[in-house]
């Protein structure tokens, strides 16, 4: 059961980061639209694969991990520093992130009509998408180097 927590624990947290960098990069492709259509279509798209690929992937990241916490003797078992780190900020990074993230893409998907809303909403989309990868790659960062 362990190894198949682990599994999906580390397949969708690829997925999660990866699905971040690449909608941050594409939504940003909607400022080069040569029309309304196109810019709204991107953005509707963005909205689309954020609700159902980067915000389910973070819910299974959170879900698998607190069931792998949970079976090897829940949190009162002694851990190392970046196992900590990885459940209580990891932890707080993804809950942040299920508020965040559909908040920020609601706002482009609403913002395709105007072109001045639309630069301001990718901005913040970036920003915030930016913010989590950080977190997750410093999340990640102390769990290669195992900091103790
Ligand atoms: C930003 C969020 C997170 C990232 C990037 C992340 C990343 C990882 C990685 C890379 C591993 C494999 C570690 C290894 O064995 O080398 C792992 C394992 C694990 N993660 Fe997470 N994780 C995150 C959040 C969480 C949360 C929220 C929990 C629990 C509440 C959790 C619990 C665990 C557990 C129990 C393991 C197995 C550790 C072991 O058996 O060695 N993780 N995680």
């Amino acid at each position: 059961m362990h190894e198949i927590l682990y599994f999906l624990h580390v397949s969708a947290m690829a997925l999660w980061l990866g699905s971040l960098v690449a909608l941050a990069w594409w939504s940003k492709s909607a400022l080069q639209a040569s029309d309304a259509g196109s810019r709204s279509w991107t953005l509707a798209t963005v909205n689309r694969l954020t609700m159902r690929v980067a915000v389910p992937a973070s819910a299974l990241v959170l879900l698998a991990g607190l069931s792998m916490t949970a079976t090897a003797g829940g949190a009162a078992a002694p851990r190392p520093f970046w196992l900590r780190l990885m459940e209580e900020g990891g932890g707080l990074l993804i809950l942040a992130s299920l508020f965040l993230v559909p908040w920020l893409s609601r706002r482009i998907r609403r913002a395709a009509e105007d072109k001045l809303a639309v630069q301001r909403a990718v901005r913040g989309y970036v920003a915030g998408m930016a913010v989590l990868a950080a977190g997750v790659a410093g999340v990640l960062l102390a769990v290669g180097l195992r900091l103790a």
